[in-house]
């Protein structure tokens, strides 16, 4: 059952024709010189409007050709609009002229029609929402032709993407797509209506900005008016937004576009919009309590799901010990667990090699009966880990009393096996999958292994709606080999203050106060409480290893601005594409963005980006390498 806003008849019908009846607002189009037809009729009902008890009204209709069926003498067409499809029959004893121009109509052909409503009787459509009638059609213009478009506008309809992509406003026009950006919007409207009532204020920051280092990789803009300097279009509005709790305005919200130069995949956008907050004088409790109010109230007024709350919260060590991720899909009863002590001294070389060079091992009990996963399906795990850089996996199969069916069982101490089976809880008909590894790349790759497992054996339950704040996770990032350290969100982001001692001694150790909401796998938003005093800030920047010098280059006007009375201020911003995907239930993020780009970046339907002129370029005072196309 469809419960977007799509489907809320009564809601359309008041926005947009009000039920005006053909010809009351002829006044209104009379000067338009472009239709006959416009200047005299006015849309009374969308194609997705008409019931049963509309039976005997005279309509007004708008919208395209979808289909063209001539059943001897009669003429049927499926109109069809954002919001439905109404079917039109054309009778030559009912209105002859109309019949002749009904004869020469193809598909995606925009018309006006206005006509009687009639019940089907017997031959009702229970597949569309208008099937209990049909138009009996008086009077039609033709607005405009179409050429054959190069795919049928339809949602079924195998057409590779690059067509489609090309010819974007075609594929905008298949049910599917509309439901999803009219389900987008009225997201957009719902956020917008609860955080004014809460008295947050919509205040638009600049999107070319300082570039400061740090975080995804800026798209650049050359400023001809200052040669050879670059604004950076903004990733976020992170510093502005804190800089507007600075100035006072307490509660900021702003449903932005953030650019940032990153690899691609479904999830990710060049360009994508957040819904960005920003809060002061509140904690963690406070900000997050807000914000299942949002989300709530999205659920509530767009899919009509009633959420429980408060949310559940995991920490981010319970989240890698049981998951292997930070964003753990709850829909998945499969757990992870943690077996390197007992494999450290088992016997088995290639685990105790690992563990014995600081690696970790993972387990995931996989429940029997053991048959379910074939041995095939276990060997193309191999090839499936091997893409997140593990080197390999290892399988047992738990017999009676424990013991394993593996090609390391002989290997592999009694004692030690006895000790895995206990922590993974394994009983007889039970598959253990193991890797051993560092503990980044054994949590990732079991974090996969585990939905990929889940997926194969239909253990996602994919009718749940699985929400957690991820809280408490690590403030620094210090990469492996080399020691070096970045902020795991933002320089900004606030210590826990039980860990502000380990700043100088061990900042790997040191926890933030900063939190992710998650839904179903999906990190769908993301903030912290920020830091609002000098010494801390300076304290995090040491620990980060920038000198007094680079802060002030890179961060002087908000260290400024924080010697002028900073408010206590955390904030978050949540990935509004992700949520639009997740809500509407679109396979890709491309089908709720309406000119997406492609995973190289580039919108197939203008064609962009593209070279531009030399002398374009002398403006800039940019030049490009020789080998590279210039035109
Ligand atoms: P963060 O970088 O976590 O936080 O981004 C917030 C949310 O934005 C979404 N998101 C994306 N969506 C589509 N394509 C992308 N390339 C992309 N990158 C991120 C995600 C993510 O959770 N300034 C901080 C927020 C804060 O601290 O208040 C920020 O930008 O859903």
């Amino acid at each position: 059952m469809d419960k977007g806003i799509g489907s809320d008849r009564n809601y359309w019908e008041k926005q947009m024709w009000g039920g005006i009846a053909p010809g009351a607002d002829a006044v209104r189009y009379r000067a338009s010189p472009m239709s006959a037809f416009l200047s005299s009729h006015t849309r009374t009902h969308s194609s997705g409007a008409l019931r049963a008890s509309d039976t005997g009204k005279h309509v007004v209709l708008t919208g395209w050709v979808q289909s063209y069926r001539d059943h001897g003498g009669c003429v049927f067409i499926d109109l069809r609009d954002r919001e439905g499809v109404t079917q039109l029959v054309f009778d030559p004893e009912f209105d002859k002229a109309a019949h002749e121009i009904a004869g020469s109509l193809r598909n995606e052909w925009c018309v006006g029609v206005t006509g009687e409503v009639r019940a089907r009787g017997s031959k009702v459509n229970e597949k569309m929402s208008t099937g209990d009638v049909e138009v009996w059609v008086k009077g039609i213009e033709v607005f405009s032709k179409a050429e054959t478009p190069p795919f049928a506008i339809a949602d079924d309809v195998d057409t590779n993407d690059t067509l489609r992509l090309k010819y974007r406003y075609l594929d905008l026009r298949r049910p599917k797509l509309q439901k999803n950006l009219i389900m987008r919007s009225k997201i957009a409207m719902t956020t917008r209506d609860y955080l004014s009532s809460n008295g947050f204020l919509e205040i638009e920051t600049p999107f070319m900005v300082k570039y400061t280092p740090g975080g995804a990789r800026n798209f650049l803009v050359p400023s001809r008016l200052n040669p050879g300097s670059f604004y950076a279009l903004a990733e976020s509005p992170q510093i502005f937004k804190q800089l507007l709790m600075v100035a006072g305005y307490e509660r900021y919200f702003q449903i932005v576009r953030c650019f940032r130069d990153e690899d691609l995949r479904n999830e990710r956008q060049p360009e994508f919009t957040q819904i960005d907050i920003e809060m002061s004088f509140v904690n963690e409790a406070i900000l997050q309590s807000m914000m299942e109010g949002l989300i709530s109230t999205l659920w509530r007024d767009v899919l009509g799901i009633e959420l429980t709350l408060p949310l559940r919260r995991m920490t981010y060590a319970e989240a890698m010990d049981k998951y292997g991720v930070d964003k753990p899909d709850l829909r998945c009863d499969l757990t992870l667990c943690d077996v390197t002590a007992p494999s450290g001294k088992s016997g088995f070389k290639i685990f105790e090699g690992v563990v014995a060079s600081g690696g970790i091992v993972k387990c995931l009990r996989v429940p029997g009966p053991a048959e379910k996963l074939s041995r095939s399906m276990l060997d193309g795990l191999t090839d499936f880990a091997k893409s997140f850089g593990v080197k390999g996996v290892a399988f047992a199969r738990v017999q009676e009393g424990g013991v394993w069916q593996a090609p390391f069982a002989k290997s592999f101490s009694d004692e030690a096996r006895n000790e895995v089976n206990r922590i993974a809880g394994a009983v007889p008909g039970d598959t253990l999958i193991f890797v051993a590894e560092k503990y980044k790349v054994a949590n990732t790759a079991m974090g996969g292994i585990r939905l990929h497992i889940g997926e194969k054996l239909g253990l996602i339950r994919k009718n749940e709606w699985q929400f957690m704040w991820l809280v408490d996770p690590p403030l620094f990032e210090v990469d492996e080999a080399t020691k070096d350290i970045a902020a795991a969100h933002h320089p900004f982001t606030s210590p826990r203050t039980e860990d502000e001692h380990l700043l100088e001694t061990e900042p790997e150790k040191v926890l933030a106060r900063a939190y992710d909401l998650v839904l179903n796998g999906v990190e769908v938003g993301g903030g912290s409480i920020r830091i609002h005093k000098s010494e801390l800030q300076a304290r995090a920047f040491k620990a980060l290893r920038i000198s007094e010098e680079d802060q002030r280059a890179k961060f002087g006007f908000l260290l400024d601005a924080f010697k002028y009375g900073p408010p206590p201020h955390g904030g978050i911003a949540f990935g509004l594409d992700r949520l639009s995907m997740l809500m509407t239930g679109a396979e890709f993020m491309r089908d709720v963005i309406a000119f997406p780009k492609t995973q190289k970046g580039s919108d197939l339907m203008t064609e962009c980006p593209t070279p531009v002129s030399k002398k374009q370029l002398e403006e800039l005072f940019i030049q490009v390498r020789p080998d590279l196309p210039v035109k």
